[in-house]
């Protein structure tokens, strides 16, 4: 029996110009922490508007949020949140500054070790400051989900959490504020975003139509998307299409009553770990191999996949499948993001390791039947280098 139920109370302000409504999205009265990364949002001119907006409001920044956020500088906003007595929370960035921005509106509530939020991942948050975000990256659909990614640089760990506490209460998405991405944080977008309706989408039927409909549609705008976006990065129409798309592929409205993957995400957060490549490469490594892989299980999904996203309609099934994963791993390849550990330099030889965190984070029952286990993970990686 499928569960329809979908709940996201995040307010979407959409369109160039949208930082002024911060005027009216934050309350008057409020005490501003303004977070930030390192120098795009500064160099560019966002927060110059975002102050601007703000006005006459009390506001204090904290910049240097990492890519990848760390749990060590976050602890650093926490404490300034205290000593201030601040009261709101405004994420001015990509994936990693809204991520951030949820730990410390948790944080700083919690009642015992702050990273106890990742361990039981989310378990034990029950409050959080109020916060909102202007988003200047499309990509996780942070802007208006529950989740959030952190690393404890100490012990190379990156984490997940989910609360229902941490839905911004707002996101401002301009889309002229990504006219200043680089290709290769754009080329991360479009994948990460990809695998997000891949996660969802490519597991087994249970007969949801509009979901399934849904999600092939915003596979199709990316593969329209994406490499014109890498030709044209100042064309709203494409830049506006492409923020949109990222955040639905993940605000929970394709997920609603459908079984999910979330195998490769897993295994990726932990390369991420260990040897630092930018989420998304490490996406486009594992899912064409995780796809590989589970061939028979996803197989009347991926077949689905094969006819109405690539148009592959010839061939025995086998054919069909090989041909609609190779169409996905040739996508991200011509994004420019590569589809091997060995483009990084990493060779069969940092496996074990990789295994070891996973199974010591108990990411040992995998995937949507739960049957990616240590073995199949280390397969798949296999296939990967
Ligand atoms: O730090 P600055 O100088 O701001 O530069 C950033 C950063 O270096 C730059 N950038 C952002 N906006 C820009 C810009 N450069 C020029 N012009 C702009 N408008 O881009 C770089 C990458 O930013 P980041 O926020 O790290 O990228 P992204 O949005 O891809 O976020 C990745 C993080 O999100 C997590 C990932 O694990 C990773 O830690 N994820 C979060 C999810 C969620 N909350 O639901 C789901 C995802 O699967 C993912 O795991
Ligand atoms: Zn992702």
């Amino acid at each position: 029996m499928l569960n329809f139920n979908f709940y996201n109370p995040t307010y979407i302000a959409f369109g160039e110009g949208k930082i002024a409504d911060l005027n009216n999205l934050v309350p008057i009265d409020a005490r501003v922490l303004v977070l930030y990364g390192g120098q795009s949002a500064k160099i560019h001119g966002t927060l110059d508007k975002v102050f601007s907006a703000l006005g006459q409001r009390y506001v204090e920044s904290f910049g240097g949020i990492e890519a990848n956020p760390s749990f060590e500088t976050l602890m650093k906003a926490v404490a300034q949140v205290k000593e201030r007595q601040l009261d709101f929370l405004l994420a001015v960035g990509g994936g990693s500054v809204i991520d951030g921005t949820k730990f410390v509106a948790a944080a700083i509530f919690a009642q015992d070790d702050p990273w106890s939020i990742l361990t039981t991942f989310g378990a034990n948050v029950s409050q959080a400051m109020p916060y909102g975000a202007v988003l200047t990256l499309p990509a996780t659909g942070s802007e208006m989900n529950t989740g959030s990614v952190i690393t404890r640089t100490a012990t190379q760990e990156k984490l997940f959490f989910r609360s229902e506490y941490v839905f911004p209460k707002f996101s401002v998405l301009d889309p002229t504020l990504s006219y200043t991405l680089p290709k290769r944080q754009l080329a991360n977008g479009v994948v990460d975003a990809f695998t997000h309706i891949a996660e969802q989408y490519l597991t087994y039927s249970v007969n949801a139509k509009v979901q399934d409909r849904f999600a092939e549609s915003l596979l199709l705008n990316l593969i329209e998307i994406g490499p014109e976006l890498l030709v044209n990065p100042s064309n709203y129409s494409l830049q506006a299409n492409f923020m949109w798309t990222a955040t639905l592929a993940l605000n929970g409205l394709i997920g609603a009553g459908v079984p999910q993957d979330w195998a490769t995400h897993m295994i990726g957060h932990e390369i991420t770990a260990l040897h630092g490549l930018d989420h998304a490469q490490t996406l486009a490594i594992v899912l064409p191999a995780m796809l590989n892989e589970r061939r028979e299980a996803k197989r009347e999904k991926l077949l689905q996949y094969a006819e109405r996203v690539w148009n592959i309609r010839s061939g025995t099934d086998a054919e069909r499948i090989d041909a609609a994963i190779q169409q996905t791993r040739d996508f991200f390849e011509s994004l420019g993001v590569k589809t091997h550990l060995s483009d990084y330099q990493i060779d069969a030889t940092a496996i074990p390791a990789i295994l070891q965190h996973l199974e010591s984070h108990g990411m040992v029952q995998l995937g949507e039947q739960a049957e990616v286990t240590i073995e199949v993970s280390r397969r798949v990686l296999l296939a990967a280098v």
